[in-house]
This record gives structure tokens, sequence and C-alpha cells, in this order.
């Protein structure tokens, strides 16, 4: 839930970004570079990565209510949706700077799927889900549950600079080291 109040914010300046560019205004490509940046690494990566990695693996192994069943699903549903379309804006950011016609429509498209999608996950997860699924874990699993997270937070600067130097020795055609 702290991680949520993260994402809030720059789902906040996206609605400022679409907000200018429906206003006629040329897209903001540096926020929009930097909010993908955040919404790959940040929000599915990290925090994804988290909840469907850990947690909803644990709760696939449990007798949920069928209400929390679906939930869960929609939940899987909703970061596939997302993931697929900070994909979509990328593009169509390099579409925008390469001049391509289409592109602004595209960037509006795809962040207006963001800006609607987002917080309704997070009431969702924050006020229908997380809770209620607690109950369904003793102490001790949700204490290995909370270690596993830290290690799985502790991974990812390596993860990310790891893939990002191999994407530049690829650039290079270095080949790369062990
Ligand atoms: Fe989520
Ligand atoms: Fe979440």
């Amino acid at each position: 839930m702290i991680e949520h109040r993260l994402i809030e914010r720059v789902i906040r300046l996206w609605e400022g970004l679409l907000d200018t560019v429906e206003e006629g205004k040329a897209a903001d490509t540096e926020l929009l570079a930097y909010g993908i940046d955040f919404m790959h690494t940040y929000a599915d990566r990290c925090h994804h990565g988290k909840e469907e990695d850990i947690l909803f693996r644990d709760l696939k192994k449990k007798n949920l209510s069928p209400e929390l069943a679906r939930i869960l699903r929609e939940l899987v549903d909703e970061h596939v949706i997302s993931r697929n379309t900070v994909k979509e804006l990328s593009c169509a950011r390099e579409r925008y700077i390469a001049k391509e016609k289409n592109a602004l429509n595209d960037i509006l498209a795809a962040l207006k799927v963001i800006v609607n999608l987002y917080p309704a996950h997070i009431q969702k997860e924050d006020k229908r889900f997380f809770i209620p699924c607690m109950e369904y874990f003793t102490s001790p699993e949700k204490e290995a549950m909370i270690r596993e997270f830290e290690a799985f937070d502790r991974n990812l600067i390596h993860e990310k600079y790891k893939s990002l130097v191999k994407g530049m020795e690829s650039a290079k055609g270095v080949k790369p080291q062990k």
C-alpha cells in the first residue's frame, strides 16, 4: 500500500500531462520517458512483481472465497493491460519524437487507459483485497512473505543495471561477459 502512494503521484503527473495535450500543447516527452521508466521498473517489475510472484502465488494455494478469487483474476488481468499499455505508450512516444502522424493520438489513448485503470486498481487492492486476504495466512507465513519481498527488492537494482549493461553491449556489438 505504501508503494501505491508513489504510483499515484506519477499517475497525477500524467493526468496533468494528458490535460495539457488535450488543450493542444506539445507532449512533454521527458515527463513521458521518466514516467515510462517508473511504470516499467517500479510499478510493474518491483510492485506488480512482488504481488504476482509472491503474494498472488501464495494466495493461489489457498481456498479463497469466490469474491476474492474473482478479484485476484481481475487484478492479474489489469496488470497485463497496464504492462501492454505502457509498452504502447513507449512506442507512441518514439514515433511522436520521429514526428509520425497519429503518434500523439496514440499517446493520448494510452495515457487515458493508464490514468483510468490505476486509481481503480489501487483502490480495489487497498480497500477490498489486501486486508481480507491476510486472514488466509498464519503469522509465520506472513513473516516469510515479508522476507521474500525484501529479497526481491534487494535483487532488483542488480537486475535492472545488468540488463542495461547487456543492452549497451549488444547495441555496440560487444560480446557480453559472464
Ligand atoms: Fe496490482
Ligand atoms: Fe498494487
